[in-house]
């Protein structure tokens, strides 16, 4: 276990699937803090291989193919290359990036899927599906949709509802509809080979909660994320259903055992297994051996990926590899997030993303600015937010002003004053000269000891807090002032500033590696490594070289550019976040509620319950107390005399002692606050809403 440092790290990121180009919210999830982490881990000296690919089978795929009125194939080869490119833009490294429709990957898939049906893993069982009757096709995943059994949102999939997250399958759904046809689905029997996973929820409580595998510590629970495990307990916990692992359909990975025929592996069977062909082939292009990766013990497997996936990377792919045997279990799986884009959720059908490739055409040369507004959003413990605006000042203030601006001042001085040769410490250290030694030679402690637990904006914000200090640093001890007076004070002040840079250069070279590259460059230091960062970094008398410029500002012309390029605005489009719409309701059931006008005559607070004010309304039929909890929000002097909208029967219930007959409608904004819904002037109390 765990916390020592292993021989070798196996580290992989999502396949994407190859139905459309890589946004910020896909490089913010799974990409970025990947790529972070190995340039960390490389800095280190430790043994590591990254893997990727596309996911190229699947309903996301045929669906897009559908929609565009070409072959699968053609989807995915051309969205392969897309896809490339935008990691590649944004620096994004892979030690390989493979593809599932490539012959190597069907090959070990199908090996891997006869070796867990020989083991008697799967059961085969003929049942009941829904089958849409126009388009001839049996109906599971993308292809079927319907009410949400969990959340009761509308638009749920038959393998997960979007809204919550929840894992289902289509015979949860509420009324089910063809994604194909839009007509009823009607019941069909097939035959399907079921993944019993209620067999494994014991070892795999476990193994999520405690860490423990087979009576052994096998990595620390504490480290993994709370939200991860939090998704795994209540899978568990709910019970874990068969899942089928075959469909019947023609595109993907054949099933290779008898019984088979006219069906594939389910794409959360297949696409895993892309990670050990990608590693395969990464064995093969290096000269490497692939198996102490996924089968040494002594080996961290880390799978970095969005939060929709955990079930299927925490849960099904672990009971797959331990059925099949020889192989390591993940040591732990950050998931993170979703990243959202000027208030509302990123959409690829929708056109609503910043793409990678739009992003590296609009901003030429400049990856490590988006690396870096990423990195400090990231959506590590909840969703976050892009803006371009956030993006714009971000840029500006902290890159432009404060980094950029620190290793320029520096430089610049360097040069002015002693002909770009690194100055020697040349006077004692003052009490502020130790504070900032100090901080050096901490800071690269500090962003390992960050990232080694996945916190990567925590990282960053340590590596920047160290160019932060020597910025204040250097505008305190005005060595342009005191030149004229003590000249070895200045090369004691520059050393360290010195030191400042080419630490920050190493520390920063996982997030911004171009950016790195120059300050190193510059400063040459290219040659060392996180270790030898401190203060004794670059060597009195190094020959500096001359810097290029860092970072441009971003005009605010920019900015509306690229916000103009997003099209109508969220909330114009409709696309703000809002709560999912509700499952249908009938005419009648709308019809008994009994709405009407009302007039609030007093108000209240309620005696030991900070939420709730007592109000007095006049309805037209009576006056009556109703108790509503929005004191948090208004105060009763602010609420006498408004005009509410009031279901006036609702059952009357008791509320901290008072009898509340009736509930006054609010909207629920965005900010968390509350509005009433008022009626037009002229509206009159006992006036009825229809
Ligand atoms: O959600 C997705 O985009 C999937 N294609 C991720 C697959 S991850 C892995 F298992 F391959
Ligand atoms: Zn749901």
């Amino acid at each position: 276990m765990a916390n020592s440092t292993p021989a070798r790290y196996m580290v992989t990121s999502a396949l994407p699937y190859a139905n459309g180009p890589i946004h910020v919210g896909h490089i913010a999830g799974a990409y970025l803090p990947a790529d972070i982490y190995v340039r960390y881990l490389r800095a280190r000296g430790r043994d590591v291989v990254w893997v990727c690919g596309s996911d190229e089978h699947g309903a996301a795929i045929t669906l897009r193919a559908r929609k565009e009125g070409c072959s699968p194939s053609e989807i995915v080869d051309r969205y392969h290359a897309e896809m490339q490119a935008g990691f590649a833009g944004l620096g994004i490294d892979f030690d390989h990036y493979d593809r599932t429709s490539a012959q190597h990957h069907h090959a070990f898939a199908q090996e891997f899927f006869k070796t867990l049906n020989d083991k008697g893993t799967f059961e085969v069982e003929t049942r009941q599906q829904y089958f849409d009757e126009q388009e001839k096709q049996f109906l599971a995943d993308r292809y079927i949709k319907g009410g949400c059994p969990k959340c009761k949102s509308d638009g749920a999939y038959g393998d997960q509802c979007e809204a919550c997250g929840s894992a289902l399958s289509p015979d949860e759904l509420i009324d089910p509809t063809s994604t194909l046809s839009g007509e009823k689905p009607v019941l069909k029997e097939t035959s399907h080979w079921y993944l019993p996973m209620g067999r494994h929820e014991e070892w795999l409580r476990d193994y999520i909660e405690n860490g423990i595998l087979d009576g052994e510590q096998h990595h620390d629970a504490k480290a993994w994320k709370a939200h991860v495990k939090g998704q795994c307990r209540s899978w568990i916990d709910g019970g874990l259903q068969s899942r089928a692992m075959t469909r019947d359909l023609d595109w993907g990975v054949k099933v290779p055992v008898e019984g088979g025929d006219g069906k594939v592996l389910y794409v959360w069977l297949d696409a895993p297994l892309g990670y050990i062909t990608a590693t395969q082939q990464w064995a093969e292009k290096t000269g490497r051996d692939w198996k102490p990766f996924w089968q040494d013990a002594d080996t961290q497997l880390v799978h970095f990926i969005g939060k929709d996936n955990i079930v299927f990377h925490c849960i099904i792919f672990p009971i797959l590899l331990r059925e099949h045997g020889g192989y390591l279990l993940p040591h732990n799986v950050p998931a993170n997030e979703f990243m959202n884009l000027e208030g509302a959720k990123i959409s690829t059908s929708r056109n609503w993303a910043v793409w990678a490739n739009d992003y590296m055409e609009a901003f030429p040369g400049r990856a490590d600015e988006m690396r870096y507004v990423l990195a400090s959003i990231m959506p590590e413990q909840r969703d976050a937010e892009f803006t371009w605006h956030d993006f714009q000042a971000r840029v500006n203030n902290e890159l432009a002003d404060v980094l950029g601006n620190f290793v320029n001042r520096v430089l610049v001085l360097t040069s002015k004053y002693f002909d770009s040769e690194a100055p020697a410490i040349s006077t004692d250290l003052t009490a502020v000269d130790d504070a900032l030694l100090a901080h050096i030679n901490a800071a690269p402690e500090a962003v390992s000891t960050a990232i080694e637990r996945y916190r990567f904006r925590e990282a960053l914000q340590e590596a920047m807090g160290l160019v932060r200090a020597g910025n204040k640093y250097l505008t305190e001890e005005e060595p342009w002032k005191v030149f004229k007076t003590d000249p070895d004070r200045v090369r004691t002040i520059l050393n360290l500033a010195l030191q400042v840079t080419a630490t920050a250069a190493v520390l920063l070279e996982p997030f911004m590696p171009d950016l790195s590259a120059k300050l190193s460059g510059a400063l040459g230091t290219e040659a060392k490594t996180w270790d030898d960062a401190g203060g004794n970094l670059v060597a009195p008398g190094t020959a500096l070289g001359k810097l290029p410029i860092l970072f441009e500002k971003i005009t605010p012309e920019l900015v509306e550019e690229q916000v103009a390029l997003l099209g109508p605005s969220a909330e114009e489009a409709g696309l703000r976040e809002v709560p999912a719409q509700k499952v249908e309701t009938s005419f009648d059931q709308f019809q008994s509620m009994d709405l009407r006008v009302a007039e609030v005559t007093a108000a209240e607070k309620v005696k030991g319950a900070d939420k709730l004010l007592k109000l007095t309304v006049r309805t037209g039929l009576d006056e009556r107390t109703v108790v509503s909890g929005i004191a948090e929000h208004f105060k009763p002097e602010d609420v006498v005399g408004r005009q509410v909208t009031l279901l006036v029967n609702l059952a009357p219930r008791k509320i901290r002692g008072v009898m509340s007959q009736g509930m006054v409608l609010m909207a629920s904004t965005e900010d968390g606050g509350l509005r009433f819904v008022t009626p037009d002037e002229g509206a009159l109390p006992g006036d009825a809403i229809s």
